[in-house]
């Protein structure tokens, strides 16, 4: 779009567009969501569709947070919800020890990462990431006018000095994600909080759980066990991954009362519906046996995958997470193709930096079943 120039050099011209929009909002290359199952369905002649593209929870929600929902969609569609997640915060307070101040709940954790940029990040300001980690945190510094500044990674996992080494006065935020997506690495407790030491307050960090849950009891860091010895920390957790409240949207964050205070002038107020909230507090009362069950079920699913995998002599990286990756012997984005013209629909991950690899969600048996065959029936480029 071209620009005429300020609207100063002549006051009584009208704004253009592109007067009215900064260069970083105009320049941004939006994601582009995958289209519904019934339109790929219809596009591609296909009898069934296998969404293994979204890290889901193929289970569905747990029966606590079934009922609840039922109840909810009739008896509280008319009223607005609780505008802060009240009852969600005391649950969450309870189960985790922490004051219920400390929470705030959002329309997913991606809500959460753009609240929280907006209340540090101005203009010029960076956040500093990993290369190839979860895109949204770049994605929302950028669209702000917020540098991203990304570190290489070491072994597919995040390298601390390369992070370190990025700091400067105007850096405000630190994403890690652990476990990470898409590489399932996993950063130790110790490692975690020998970086927090390192970082000394210079810039907050946004440690992102979104996959916790996921993780053998005891092998991961519990962030949100860390945050009464490290103030500068923000710990995001979801309930639409191991929770499998994908379509519901709801996350949250944790951190000091004196942080979220700030946080919360920057959240919308209301974004996060009635039934959400209700389905995620239910949610958290059967969560012990209901978790392990997910656990259970993506252990054997990573099993049966990965032992296909190596059976079809596929390299893979199968770490933490309820997903795995995939090095395939073509361009990921014809192989993405391909293997959507037989039903299987995965995440190729050239724009993650891993080019001629894809993403895929371990979902129910039968799924990884035909994701298997159809990789067989890839044959040659
Ligand atoms: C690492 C990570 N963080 C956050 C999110 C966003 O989660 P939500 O659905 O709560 O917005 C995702 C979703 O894919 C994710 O993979």
């Amino acid at each position: 779009m071209p620009s005429p120039g300020p609207v100063a050099d002549d006051p009584g011209r009208r704004p253009t567009l592109a007067d009215l929009v900064p260069s970083h909002v105009r320049d941004f290359d939006p994601y582009v969501p995958s289209l519904p199952d019934d339109v790929l369905i219809a596009r591609h002649g296909l009898e069934r569709l296998h969404r293994l593209n979204n890290n889901e929870n193929p289970l569905g929600p747990s029966p606590r947070a079934r009922r609840a929902l039922e109840e909810a969609l009739t008896r509280h569609s008319h009223h607005y919800p609780s505008g802060d997640g009240h009852h969600l915060r005391q649950a969450l307070g309870r189960r985790h020890g922490l004051d219920p101040e400390q929470f705030i709940i959002g329309n997913g954790a991606n809500e959460v990462i753009s609240c929280i940029t907006r209340t540090f990040c101005r203009e010029g300001d960076n956040i500093i990431t990993a290369e190839r980690t979860f895109a949204v945190y770049q994605w929302v510094a950028t669209v702000a006018g917020v540098e991203a500044r990304r570190a290489p990674m070491r072994e597919h996992g995040f390298d601390e000095a390369g992070l370190l080494a990025r700091i400067d006065p105007r850096s405000k935020l630190i994403f890690l994600c652990n476990p990470n997506n898409p590489t399932g690495t996993l950063w130790s407790r110790p490692r975690l909080e020998a970086f927090l030491e390192a970082v000394a307050g210079r810039c907050l960090v946004v440690l992102d759980e979104a996959y916790h849950e996921f993780v053998e009891p005891g092998i991961a860091p519990d962030g949100l066990g860390l945050l009464a010895r490290h103030p500068h920390l923000i710990v995001l957790r979801t309930f639409s991954k191991a929770f499998a409240l994908a379509g519901l949207r709801i996350g949250y964050l944790a951190a000091s009362p004196q942080l979220v205070a700030l946080i919360r002038k920057a959240c919308i107020v209301y974004s996060v519906n009635g039934p959400a909230q209700l389905a995620a507090e239910a949610s958290l009362a059967d969560a012990e046996e209901f978790l392990e069950r997910s656990r259970a079920h993506t252990r054997a699913m990573r099993q049966l995958f990965t032992t296909g995998l190596a059976r079809l002599g596929l390299p893979y990286l199968a770490g933490e997470g309820n997903f795995v990756m995939v090095r395939l012997p073509m361009d990921d984005e014809q192989a993405g193709r391909r293997l959507l013209a037989q039903g299987i629909l995965v995440r190729t991950l050239s724009a993650f930096g891993y080019p001629g690899w894809i993403r895929v969600s371990l979902g129910e048996a039968a799924a990884m079943a035909a994701c298997l065959e159809a990789l067989a029936a890839l044959g040659p480029a």
